[in-house]
């Protein structure tokens, strides 16, 4: 890979992309049928989580169990990153013991600082701003449930938040189309689509943003969905529930969408707010093989960063 971190899909040219995902396809391939690859034997991940998580700390950490490395969780509890020390010195000691940090962090700038200041790979495991591990692995579900990503369609519907970014960042890059169907006030910033535009000039071919749900998921491929209260934001969760009425991806607004439609989360889901029980167990649901891949593009990734 030609980028030292992952701090945002922006980091990632094409053929880093193509590499990661052939390399995840063989390695879970692989995974399957029992072998194994010692490949990250003797290496450490540093994970330092300032957030929940489930899918994300533990695909990291079975990932380098699985690659015969270990993983190190340091909570926030832990080493207080910016206030018991500087986010410099953490990364510039932290690169003296350790072979690759991951990072979830409130502010964006926190995981900029640390790729900046460290001299080993960084990976943001979610951020205020962007969940990169989050949309390879859905991309590369999608790929892996289609057979292409050639003219496919997702519909993202609800908040446009870290995940709709990065989600919308990577189907640019990707030549995937991507409407982005959210609430008055609540879509894409301007300053994500100028940092978007910068990166992929004709980025208007591929990404939309319209305000009507059932518009959104017209002909769609797969129809995708995240929380409307994000890690962070549980102060506005009462305005955030009346104004997302209507973006609620349930059994009446998958049928405005092709017959055979994936219905894709990130998951934690909040069941009867953003997705309805009948959709998130339903048949058209892929959110477990989905889950499941963040393990796979992370093992795939890990290997790249770490033994570049
Ligand atoms: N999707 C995701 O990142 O899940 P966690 O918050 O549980 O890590
Ligand atoms: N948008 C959600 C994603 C959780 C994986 C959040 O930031 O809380």
């Amino acid at each position: 890979m030609k980028c030292k971190d992952l701090v945002s899909v922006a980091d990632l040219e094409r053929d880093d992309i193509d590499k990661l995902f052939a390399l995840t396809a063989e390695m879970k391939a692989s995974c399957k049928r029992g072998d194994t690859d010692l490949c990250l034997a003797g290496k450490t991940l540093g994970m330092i989580f300032e957030k929940s998580s489930m899918r994300t700390r533990v695909s990291f950490e079975v990932a380098m169990t699985q690659m015969g490395g270990h993983a190190i969780y340091l909570t926030k509890h832990d080493i207080n990153i910016g206030e018991r020390e500087s986010i410099k010195d953490v990364s510039k000691v932290l690169s003296r013991f350790i072979d690759c940090i991951a990072i979830r962090t409130y502010d964006h700038k926190t995981v900029t600082e640390l790729a900046g200041c460290s001299s080993v790979p960084v990976i943001n495991a979610l951020s205020d701003y962007t969940h990169p591990c989050q949309a390879l692995t859905d991309l590369f579900t999608v790929k892996e449930k289609l057979g292409t990503l050639d003219n496919v369609k997702i519909a993202y519907v609800g908040d446009g938040n870290n995940v709709a970014r990065s989600l919308a960042f990577l189907c640019a890059k990707l030549k995937v189309t991507c409407i982005v169907a959210t609430p008055e006030n609540y879509g894409l910033s301007e300053e994500f689509l100028g940092e978007l535009e910068n990166s992929v000039k004709d980025k208007d071919s591929y990404i939309k943003q319209i305000t009507d749900p059932e518009e959104a998921v017209k002909d769609a491929d797969v129809i995708y969905t995240d929380t409307w209260i994000s890690m962070g934001e549980e102060e506005e969760a009462e305005t955030r529930r009346k104004d997302f009425e209507g973006f609620q991806v349930n059994s009446k607004l998958v049928s405005h969408a092709k017959k055979d439609v994936f219905v894709m989360h990130c998951l934690p889901a909040h069941r009867g707010e953003e997705i309805t029980d009948d959709v998130i167990d339903g048949k058209h649901s892929i959110v477990y093989d989905q889950a499941e891949n963040r393990l796979h593009v992370q093992k795939a990734l890990l290997k790249l960063l770490i033994n570049r």
